[in-house]
């Protein structure tokens, strides 16, 4: 029997209903009860704004399909199976890992798995003090105000820094007392990217079994950049020409092909369409056509000089 039918919720779990469109990726919405025998569909609803990322998208339904199963399996009186949710995202720059870790953030408080889902934002300067400990300090209080939600520490790698004499190694030992002290009371998600992150557990090989869940946010390919900026512009109410679309894309193609770029994924897409956005409001000023069609369509010459200097 599919999953799916057999789940079928009994009244326990809060399924959202998306009742609105064109709402943000990271919108508020209306919280239903719902019998609905279709789960999967609220994440695929969740994460239509996310473009590729199929594999996470999977992880994701896999997990909500055990906070099911376990809700079903206690209300029979079994153990809970529900195992600790603890993440690592690598990626590079713009892939996804901020955005992604906050909307698991608000799905876990929808379905239960967390009491508040507030999403609380590190990094090593927050964690990590200046004298003998300061740092277990600094850090505690940092976990104590992410109680109940995700407790996401960007660059995580970095607490390695300076080996063991370095009060990183001390920030990293709090978090893991921590997490056994609160372990089902919030979710700590360590990101950063895919080398440093690797070398990361490598030298802290106890930190790997903490995190069961270990996602990978590859860089986006050039088709998929430019579905992120048509998402990116719906969501704005802004448009493109296809002349603009085809130049966008090629300028993507080339960038995301360069060897070795520092390229920022759906970060640099972002940056060049709020630039467009900007160079396009210039341009309706400066001229007389006050349409509605010319309000929201970008041409090519809104974008910078690098989408003509790829047109060759
Ligand atoms: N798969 C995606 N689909 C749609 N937008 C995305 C996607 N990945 C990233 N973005 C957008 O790109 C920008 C940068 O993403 P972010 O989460 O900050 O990346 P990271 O934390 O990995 O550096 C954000 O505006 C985000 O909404
Ligand atoms: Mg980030």
């Amino acid at each position: 029997m599919h999953p799916e039918v057999k789940l079928a919720r009994q009244s326990t779990i809060n399924i959202v209903l998306n009742e609105e469109k064109n709402k943000s990726v990271i919108g508020r919405e209306k919280r239903v009860e719902s019998h609905s025998a279709a789960p999967f569909q609220r994440i695929d609803q969740y994460f239509s704004k996310v473009i590729g990322l199929e594999d996470l998208k999977k992880q994701i339904k896999e997990i909500y399909a055990q906070v099911l199963v376990s809700e079903k399996r206690q209300e029979l009186g079994l153990k809970s199976n529900l195992q600790v949710l603890h993440m690592i995202f690598k990626g590079n720059p713009g892939t996804g890992k901020t955005t992604i870790a906050r909307m698991v953030s608000e799905l876990f408080k929808e379905v239960g798995v967390l009491e508040k889902g507030h999403f609380t934002e590190v990094d090593r300067s927050d964690l990590v003090g200046e004298y003998i400990g300061h740092t277990a300090k600094k850090t505690k209080d940092v976990i104590r105000k992410a109680l109940g939600g995700v407790l996401f520490i960007d660059e995580a790698y970095s607490l390695a820094r300076g080996g063991e004499k370095d009060f990183g190694k001390e920030a990293i030992d709090t978090i893991v007392k921590c997490m056994e002290d609160h372990h089902d009371e919030l979710i700590i998600i360590l990101a950063g990217y895919p080398e440093e992150m690797d070398h990361f557990l490598t030298i802290n090989p106890g930190l790997a079994s903490r995190f069961p869940i270990q996602l990978d946010f590859s860089n986006y390919e050039a088709v998929e950049l430019l579905k992120i900026a048509k998402v990116m512009l719906e969501d704005r109410e802004y448009c493109m020409t296809k002349e603009t679309e085809r130049r966008l894309y090629l300028h993507l193609y080339r960038m995301s092909m360069r060897p070795g770029a520092n390229f920022s994924n759906a970060r640099y897409v972002r940056n060049l369409l709020e630039e467009a956005i900007r160079k396009h409001a210039w341009r309706i000023i400066c001229g007389s056509n006050l349409k509605k069609a010319a309000l929201m369509t970008l041409e090519p010459d809104d974008f910078s000089e690098c989408l003509h200097q790829d047109n060759s």
